[in-house]
């Protein structure tokens, strides 16, 4: 767990969600019909290494990338590819995470590419609510599994499937730490949230079923009946009143 209470050590770590929002800036203004996902993962890399920083999934695990590009189907860890290219009506979920001055930040939106089916905007619409709904209760004094019961409360209410075989996540001085955090749950379970805990929230939400498999690339993780999924994350510090989002 990371706990940061040190003014030097939160505007450092405010400094590498900075950066993430500046390469999601980027991001959305290259995605466009005709664009590969490894053209996006090229210049996220670019403007990541041009402000010092390096990111923090290309080599983790083996993970070849600085990006994940997950298109449709793909709930997460899409790995970009020349002949992936967006096309009018896919939604693209991308996932991101930097290492700065030691610390790690890490965050995931999803885009629509032209012009999207209703469904798939309500998909992201749902998952983007979840993802709030999860970080309001990230609030000193609660415990991790309010996050987790807020995130499966609002899918639920939005008639979509949270996925349970991927987890938010400790973040901080290292990609991923304790505490776990699932995106369903009873509230009022696991560790008590402490003033300065960052934490990675990160809902992935389905049309379908909840259900997933991996390809046999090891990574590509797909939903089983090939509809839409969306992911949305942030880098929060826990607050007392209301969490501090810094990507
Ligand atoms: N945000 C994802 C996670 O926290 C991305 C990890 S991709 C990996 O699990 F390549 F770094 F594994
Ligand atoms: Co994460």
């Amino acid at each position: 767990m990371t706990i940061l209470t040190n003014e030097n050590e939160l505007v450092k770590i405010r400094e590498a969600g900075k950066i993430l929002k500046d390469v999601f800036s980027l991001i959305k203004k290259k995605i466009k019909p005709g664009v590969s996902t490894l053209a996006l993962d090229k210049a996220a890399e670019e403007k990541i290494k041009e402000v010092g920083a390096e990111p923090a999934f290309k080599g983790y695990r083996g993970y070849p990338a600085t990006i994940c590009a997950s298109l449709n189907e793909v709930v997460v860890h899409g790995i970009p590819r020349e002949d992936i290219v967006l096309t009018d009506g896919d939604i693209l979920s991308v996932d991101i995470g930097v290492r700065k001055n030691g610390y790690f930040t890490d965050a995931a939106r999803t885009y629509a590419v032209g012009i999207i089916s209703s469904v798939a905007r309500r998909l992201i619409e749902g998952t983007r609510y979840c993802l709030d709904e999860g970080i309001k209760r990230a609030v000193s004094g609660g415990r991790v599994s309010d996050i987790s019961n807020a995130i499966q409360l609002a899918a639920k209410e939005r008639n979509l499937k949270e996925v349970r075989m991927f987890v938010g996540h400790g973040v901080g001085r290292k990609l991923h730490e304790s505490p776990e955090i699932p995106n369903w749950g009873e509230k009022g379970k696991g560790p008590v949230l402490r003033e300065g805990l960052v934490l990675a929230i990160e809902p992935m939400i389905n049309v379908g079923t909840r259900k997933v498999e991996i390809m046999s690339d090891g990574w590509t993780a797909v939903t089983t009946d090939g509809k839409l999924s969306a992911h949305f994350e942030d880098t929060i510090i826990v607050r007392p009143k209301k969490a501090e989002i810094i990507t």
